[in-house]
């Protein structure tokens, strides 16, 4: 349904584009340039979607996971062959029934968006976007860097708002596309102590992130106070970010032990002390409908949310599990006048940005599923700003 005929070499140019598809389930493997997939138009995309010509795609922890399946039942997508990719900076080619004034932006403009129907559509020549999370990018913001704070960044700044500056936080998870935007965020609001872990633990300690510690999690129990220890660190976290799953477990697990107070690296409720994630104990979790989902992000959250605010409010942190993808305007223009004002650095996989072909898109989503980035994997999809 999305090839259209192609009676002649002017059709194949009017209406035909270049794009990464998949043609099924599975991996990076499957990910493949086209040249004939159906270019959007004001004819077929529902009014009110805005058209762009994409310039710079970020690939997110969900692109990987429509790719892989897992989500099927609820992220799609409907129908193959589809182009992944839901977060994008690119020019409007047409607002198509959108009142430009009303938005403040309008053909010719370069926007970033982040995906508001799913992670999907983005990584085609020309792409359609919603006015939910779309916003005006600065002359001085590169494409590629305002593809990377369009979902991530914006993630983060509205996790930063869950923290106070005194508090001392350990982000788990860094490195990662949150998590290296969020320590920046930490750091603008004043949070004099923040520690992270990293496999590249160095990278952390240095600019823009300048965390005050590090430590590695392939050679340290970071959830053992001792190793904190060693690294001269002598009080216990307020608050744990948890970017990379699976912490919960462990903080639970040791709050059974006999002697946990000479473990525990974070204080109990009734200390003040907080557990903020935004991924399930398994990050490469499989969710095979409405219940899975409910129980996975709801039921369970709940639960642990009340547990630890009532019965263990002695013996763990309260845990809150973060849903921050609001569709928040005033999130994405500020992100991005920070990033204008220098304040903010996009952090950008410097193995990228990987071209627009099947070996560069294959490339960027293996990279994207090792779950091992140095910020964000950015793809060029078109030359210029
Ligand atoms: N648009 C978004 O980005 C978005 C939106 C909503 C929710 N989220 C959720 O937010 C979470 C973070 O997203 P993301 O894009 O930053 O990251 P991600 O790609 O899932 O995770 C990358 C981070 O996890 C760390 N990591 C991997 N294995 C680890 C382990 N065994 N122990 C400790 N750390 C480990 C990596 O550390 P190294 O430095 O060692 O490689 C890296 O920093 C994800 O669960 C995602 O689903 C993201």
């Amino acid at each position: 349904m999305n090839f259209l005929p192609q009676k002649n070499e002017r059709n194949h140019k009017l209406f035909l584009m270049k794009a990464i598809v998949s043609h099924d389930y599975g991996n990076y493997q499957n990910v493949k340039l086209v040249t004939d997939f159906a270019k959007p138009s004001s004819a077929t995309v529902p009014k009110k979607k805005i058209i762009v010509k994409t310039k710079a795609v970020a690939l997110a922890p969900g692109d990987a996971r429509v790719l892989s399946g897992k989500c099927k039942a609820l992220q799609g997508p409907p129908s193959f062959p589809y182009i992944p990719g839901g977060d994008l900076c690119g020019v409007i080619t047409d607002m198509n029934g959108v009142d430009p004034k009303s938005v403040g932006y309008n053909v010719g403009d370069r926007v970033a968006a982040r995906f508001t129907e799913g992670p999907r559509g983005a990584l085609g020549e020309y792409a359609v976007i919603s006015t939910e999370m779309t916003g005006k990018v600065p002359e001085n913001v590169t494409s590629e860097e305002a593809a990377a704070l369009a979902s991530s960044a914006t993630v983060a700044l509205c996790l930063s708002r869950k923290i106070s500056a005194k508090e001392r936080v350990l982000v788990i998870g860094a490195r990662g596309g949150v998590g290296s935007h969020l320590v920046q965020f930490l750091r603008l609001k004043g949070v004099e102590y923040i520690a992270g872990v990293s496999r590249e633990p160095e990278t952390l300690l240095k600019e823009p992130l300048s965390c005050n510690d590090a430590i590695d999690y392939t050679k340290k129990d970071i959830y053992d106070f001792q190793s904190w220890k060693e690294i001269s660190v002598i009080q216990k976290f307020d608050t744990i970010v948890d970017l990379s799953g699976g912490g919960y477990l462990r903080l639970l697990e040791q709050s059974r032990m006999p002697n946990r107070n000479a473990h525990m690296i974070i204080k109990t409720v009734s200390e003040g002390g907080r557990f903020l994630t935004m991924t399930p104990d398994n990050p490469l979790f499989e969710i095979n409908g409405i219940w899975g989902a409910l129980k996975l992000f709801l039921f369970t959250s709940l639960f642990r949310a009340m547990n630890t605010r009532l019965l263990k409010r002695t013996s763990m942190p309260s845990y809150s599990y973060v849903m921050a993808l609001d569709n928040d305007l005033e999130i994405m223009a500020e992100t991005l006048q920070l990033a204008s004002e220098k304040k903010l650095k996009a952090c950008i996989d410097d193995r990228g940005p990987f071209e627009f072909t099947t070996d560069g898109a294959q490339q960027a989503f293996k990279l994207k599923e090792s779950r091992h980035m140095r910020g964000k994997v950015v793809i060029k999809v078109s030359s210029g700003v």
